[in-house]
């Protein structure tokens, strides 16, 4: 893997898998951000949100961050703001990985947790929360990465060009989980602008209200958004494939079982929505997808038998069948 210090988000290698379907001419790739410093895809977004403010002169060394996150971004952001010189507030909610929120702690960042509102809208009052702090610590400022084009322009100008260096110019399907949309957006840009010819597929949770879905609750975090992002805008992917919690546990599984990758819920969701379409996909296409982040703070959730059970229902099929 190509390193440039611990400043520059990592060049991520992009595997073949061989053995994640029985479709033997059936081209995969998995690009595996869950090997960036901070674990997942968000160190991209964090370095390039910073950028932005540093760029711009609103933040200087010792200046103070602020950012409303489910967990990852925080993580990036902590870890962002350790070698930027930065102090750092993650405002995050109760779905929030506990392992998480001590990984924040450990690179000193300070956490805020936004009990559950009363309406159930987390993302909302996360959002209402960063607006309190930045009244109360003046000359903070909020990376906002639900609307910043600082967040779409890290996936434009890294994770895809990488995709396409590694793979020739040529790939028909690239799918990505959505929350703010910024991964997403970022590489429907540069596909967009390059006039390629990859189709787009954007991987939703059940119970998100992106692209028009209906608000329900949701219990693992990473993909899905309770309130419309700015940014979901402008995302127009060719395909929008919706996932229920317990198929995101069943892809999961199926990635460990058949390709070694503890991959996080969002990726479970990626497997899903690929087995979900593979009867349209051309059987000699050239896929790729993103491991946004490693199963590992999911090893009480996902992975533990007895919480699938007790929140999403009977599972003892799923742990023999795939
Ligand atoms: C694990 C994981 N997957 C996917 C996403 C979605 O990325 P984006 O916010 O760019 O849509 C996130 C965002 O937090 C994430 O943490």
């Amino acid at each position: 893997m190509e390193r440039t210090g611990t400043l520059e988000p990592f060049v991520t290698p992009l595997v073949r898998l061989d053995n994640l379907f029985d479709a033997p001419d059936l081209n995969v790739y998995a690009k595996l951000d869950s090997l960036q410093l901070s674990g997942s895809t968000k160190e991209r977004t964090a370095a390039s949100l910073l950028d932005g403010f540093i760029d711009s002169g609103q933040l200087v060394p010792g200046g103070l961050v602020i950012e409303s996150t489910s967990g990852n971004l925080g993580i990036a952001l902590s870890r962002q703001c350790v070698v930027r010189g930065m102090k750092f507030i993650a405002v995050v909610d109760e779905n929030a990985n506990k392992s998480a929120l001590q990984i924040m702690r450990a690179y000193g960042a300070e956490v805020d947790i936004v009990l559950d509102p009363a309406d159930g809208n987390k993302l909302a009052a996360r959002r209402q929360r960063v607006q309190e702090l930045l009244t109360q610590f003046p000359g903070a400022v909020t990376t906002n990465q639900y609307g910043s084009p600082q967040n779409p322009a890290a996936h434009y100008s890294s994770t895809m060009p990488e995709i396409m260096r590694d793979l020739d110019g040529n790939l028909d399907f690239l799918f990505v989980a959505t929350s703010t949309t910024g991964t997403l957006l970022g590489c429907q840009n540069y596909v967009r602008e390059h006039q390629l010819s990859t189709q787009l597929v954007a991987v939703d949770a059940e119970g998100s209200v992106l692209f028009d879905g209906l608000p329900a609750p949701r219990r693992l975090p990473g993909l899905g958004a309770g309130v419309v992002p700015e940014l979901s805008l402008a995302a127009k992917p060719d395909h929008v494939v919706r996932i229920t919690e317990m198929d995101m546990v069943l892809g999961c599984r199926r990635l460990a079982h058949r390709e070694g990758i503890l991959a996080g819920a969002s990726t479970g969701a990626i497997v899903a929505a690929m087995t979900q379409m593979l009867p349209d996909i051309p059987t000699d296409a050239r896929i790729a997808f993103l491991v946004h982040d490693s199963g590992v703070p999911y090893l009480h959730t996902v992975y533990d038998e007895d919480w699938v059970t007790e929140n999403l229902g009977e599972a003892s099929h799923y742990w023999t069948a795939q």
